[in-house]
């Protein structure tokens, strides 16, 4: 099933199609860097880690929320000169921002959490779009009526559900592969310190560990959350030194865990 495609027209999916064709580049190269435009503010710094080793650019002017690596893109070469452009842009998500990112590999898809630029709190959805034709397999509204929320990052287990962190009420989404809002994680155990400040920006990066857990930070507090799926137990991670102000989070392996701070 697919619904609209929303490629960039210029150099968005028309230059990966034909990429794909045998064009120019190589089909994979097309997309390697899946960096997001979000908001509008002075050059920022995206690392990027993949097979072919850590990569680090500046883009044009626009704030980077969040970049994923491609894996599928792994095979082209970083030697030439980094490239960046837009290759999605979708109507139903005008006014949003885009926020975290993930590449869901064994499926295809990339997933995107949208939301208003803050500090409007009342729009949090997540959309996939397939990776090789950018047509939009769903968006899901996450948010109810009168909600105050922010859609912030999001991951996929095995299983291709989507779990997408709520900075604002502390809490994440289960997504279905197909879109179905599916269940909310609520536990008190994510508010470990009281007051506004260690609050500000709750639940954010969040990753799926091979083993079937979920690791999840909460930004302000710098606490770090173990979180099982099934049964939905959360407890605390104990952790070497402060994780305070940290952001996304990535696996680099199974027994390494990355944070960069948002500030
Ligand atoms: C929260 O997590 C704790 C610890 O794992 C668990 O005992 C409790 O049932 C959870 N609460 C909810 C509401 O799921």
């Amino acid at each position: 099933m697919c619904g609209d495609c929303y490629g960039a027209s210029a150099g968005g999916a028309a230059e990966a199609r034909a990429a794909g064709a045998g064009g120019r580049r190589k089909r994979g190269c097309v997309g390697t860097a899946l960096a997001l435009v979000a908001l509008a503010a002075a050059a920022a710094v995206a690392v990027l880690e993949g097979t072919a080793g850590g990569v680090s650019y500046v883009g044009d002017g626009w704030l980077h929320e969040c970049a994923k690596w491609d894996a599928d893109g792994g095979a082209c070469s970083w030697k030439e000169k980094e490239e960046e452009r837009v290759v999605l842009a979708d109507p139903d998500v005008a006014v949003r921002v885009a926020l975290g990112l993930t590449v869901d590999a064994p499926r295809g898809r990339l997933l995107i959490v949208y939301a208003y630029r803050i500090p409007r709190f009342g729009y949090s959805a997540v959309a996939a779009y397939e990776l090789t034709s950018w047509c939009r397999l769903f968006l899901t509204r996450l948010d109810g009526p009168g909600d105050s929320t922010l859609a912030d990052d999001v991951v996929v287990d095995d299983e291709g559900n989507a779990y997408v962190t709520d900075a604002k009420g502390n809490k994440i989404w289960k997504v279905s592969p197909e879109g179905e809002p599916l269940s909310v994680i609520k536990n008190a155990t994510f508010s470990q310190r009281p007051g506004w400040i260690n609050n500000l920006v709750g639940l954010n990066g969040i990753v799926y560990h091979p083993s079937g857990y979920l690791l999840v930070i909460h930004t302000s507090g710098g606490d770090l959350f173990k979180v099982d799926p099934k049964t939905r137990s959360v407890r605390v991670v104990e952790v070497k030194g402060s994780l305070k102000a940290g952001d996304g989070l990535a696996l680099l392996s199974p027994a390494r865990l990355w944070s960069p701070p948002a500030w």
